[in-house]
């Protein structure tokens, strides 16, 4: 059978989203598929926003930062109607199979449309490393790229003026872009969801890092929805020998021309996705573990706690 399939991206979006759409897309007509790109996530879906891609059509797209498709977060997609909506359009365009590129978010959806028959592949498209069905999601080396870029220059200027950096970072409740942030730039302290926020011990660390360890200045990376940074700011200026400065890196980090590594790692994974709908296969999202690109089913990587980071955290402490 010649698959008829769809391509969407949701949620927020991420550098290299626009690679994966190139690789399914490409990949997909070279084995004898047609393909549909679908606009605005599940939003475009529901509504029929359905159109026919070619291989022109996503020309130079592995450079672009973004989603050409357009992207959306739709909360009413949770109600079965609404997914019912989205199975008779995909029924309407004779599409058999949907590749989905996102968050947690977009895999439920996935799942839930797979229970209703669409053969759905994902593809973790989020700069917040939070999916456990791969080391790494599409988009994350380029936001933590974005971000070191900038903890860079704020380390010029804090050094300069014996001041203390809080540089708040995304990551929705995932404090993978902080850590490794962290650990790339050489900051003092991490302050993540998995770890949480103790705000005396971190008032006791700058003391000790000024004070015993004669540290001119301090880099404080800071995992976002834990707390204020600016008031944080305020009270290490109070506590302590720095003057306290916060930055908020905000959507910056979702921006940008994808690094290679995100190129490559999207590319790779939507090549993966024709071969699984090629080969009948559906259900499952992709992902690289240990190098090697894999796949598990929805179910498992929505319910499978995500890889403790203790040994990365033990070795940022000690490097301090
Ligand atoms: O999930 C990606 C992400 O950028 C999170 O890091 C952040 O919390 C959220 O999206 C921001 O969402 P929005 O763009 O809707 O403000």
């Amino acid at each position: 059978m010649k698959h008829r399939i769809g391509i969407l991206t949701s949620g927020g979006d991420s550098p290299g989203m626009n690679a994966a759409i190139r690789a399914v897309t490409r990949s997909a007509l070279t084995r004898g598929m047609r393909v549909y790109g679908i606009r605005d996530g599940y939003k475009g879906l529901v509504n029929g926003d359905i159109f026919e891609l070619n291989r022109h059509s996503v020309s130079d797209l592995e450079v672009r930062g973004g989603t050409v498709l357009g992207s959306a977060r739709l909360e009413e997609f949770k109600l079965e109607s609404v997914q019912d909506q989205a199975v008779e359009q995909l029924k309407k365009h004779k599409i058999d199979s949907l590749v989905v590129i996102g968050g947690d978010g977009t895999y439920r959806g996935a799942a839930s449309l797979t229970a209703k028959g669409i053969n759905c592949i994902g593809l973790p498209g989020t700069i917040d490393n939070d999916i456990s069905g791969t080391d790494f999601t599409i988009g994350f080396y380029t936001a933590l790229s974005t971000i070191c870029d900038a903890v860079d220059k704020l380390r010029d200027t804090s050094s300069s003026h014996h001041r203390c950096s809080v540089v708040e970072v995304m990551g929705n409740h995932c404090g993978d872009l902080a850590l490794y942030a962290g650990i790339s730039t050489g900051a003092e302290i991490v302050i993540t969801p998995e770890r949480g926020y103790d705000e005396t011990e971190i008032l006791e660390k700058l003391k000790y890092f000024e004070v015993t360890k004669k540290k001119n200045h301090a880099i404080v990376i800071l995992s976002e929805k834990l707390t204020n940074a600016d008031i944080l700011a305020k009270k290490i200026s109070g506590a302590t020998g720095f003057a306290g400065r916060s930055t908020i890196l905000g959507h910056i980090q979702r921006g940008g021309s994808p690094v290679p590594y995100d190129r490559i790692l999207a590319t790779r994974m939507g090549d993966y996705a024709a071969e699984l709908i090629e080969n009948g296969i559906g259900g499952v999202c992709v992902g690289i573990i240990d190098n090697k690109i894999t796949h598990m089913t929805f179910e498992k990587a929505l319910t499978t706690p995500k890889k403790s980071r203790k040994n990365l955290y033990e070795m940022f402490e000690r490097l301090v």
